[in-house]
């Protein structure tokens, strides 16, 4: 996959040579971006437990997207079946649709693989970015962090077809978001 889009943004599928740099993102962007919406206990927590700490480019069950502009990676994306598991845009790259672009890169994605809804966990932070994209919001919940704090978030889901074809969610969908959630950031 290699996406030019507008705004001499492209994005491509991650490598592993992109680990470092997509964790600094995850993180400036936790810091910066997410404290004016969470304790600082609860920053420590996401920090501690964060998505793709164990990544190492050879996962094929989930896909990993870098924005780029020129030669730098200005954010990243991933989801594995329905779930979005991650959008983190460099808090310098902030407000310029990059975010969008993932997202909307990881729903073509599913919807070429035939998957016709996507789900996510939203950070509080994300909330308005997320519904601004056509999720809708199912209600709060919380991620229990390693550490055992409670990281409040957001349920959200989009359909992403009209049609009724193609592989559909679990019947205890939102349930399973926030198990899957937990087992993504904290392995149990
Ligand atoms: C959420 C995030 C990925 C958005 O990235 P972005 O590149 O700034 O998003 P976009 O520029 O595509 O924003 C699209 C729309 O979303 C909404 N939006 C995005 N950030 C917003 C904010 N901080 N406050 C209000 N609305 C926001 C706006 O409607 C925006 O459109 P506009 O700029 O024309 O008003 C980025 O802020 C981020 O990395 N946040 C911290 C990490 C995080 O919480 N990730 C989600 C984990 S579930």
């Amino acid at each position: 996959m290699n996406i030019t889009q507008p705004n001499y943004i492209t994005i491509r599928l991650a490598q592993p040579q992109d680990r470092n740099r997509i964790f600094d993102i995850q993180r400036d962007a936790i810091q910066r971006l997410c404290s004016r919406d969470y304790s600082p206990e609860q920053i420590q927590g996401l920090l501690n437990d964060k998505h793709l700490d164990n990544w190492q480019g050879e996962d094929t069950k989930e896909i990993v997207l870098v924005a780029e502009i020129g030669e730098t990676i200005v954010g990243f994306s991933a989801y594995s079946r329905y779930w979005v598991n991650a959008v983190y845009v460099d808090p310098k790259y902030v407000r310029q649709g990059i975010g969008t672009q993932l997202l909307k890169a990881i729903e073509s994605d599913a919807l070429s693989e035939n998957i016709n809804t996507l789900a996510v966990c939203a950070s509080i932070t994300a909330k308005p970015f997320y519904e601004g994209s056509g999720y809708q919001e199912f209600g709060e919940t919380y991620i229990l962090s390693s550490t055992g704090i409670h990281i409040p978030c957001i349920r959200m889901q989009k359909w992403l077809s009209s049609t009724t074809e193609g592989e559909q969610p679990p019947s205890d969908f939102l349930t399973a978001i926030c198990r899957f959630l937990q087992w993504i950031l904290i392995g149990k």
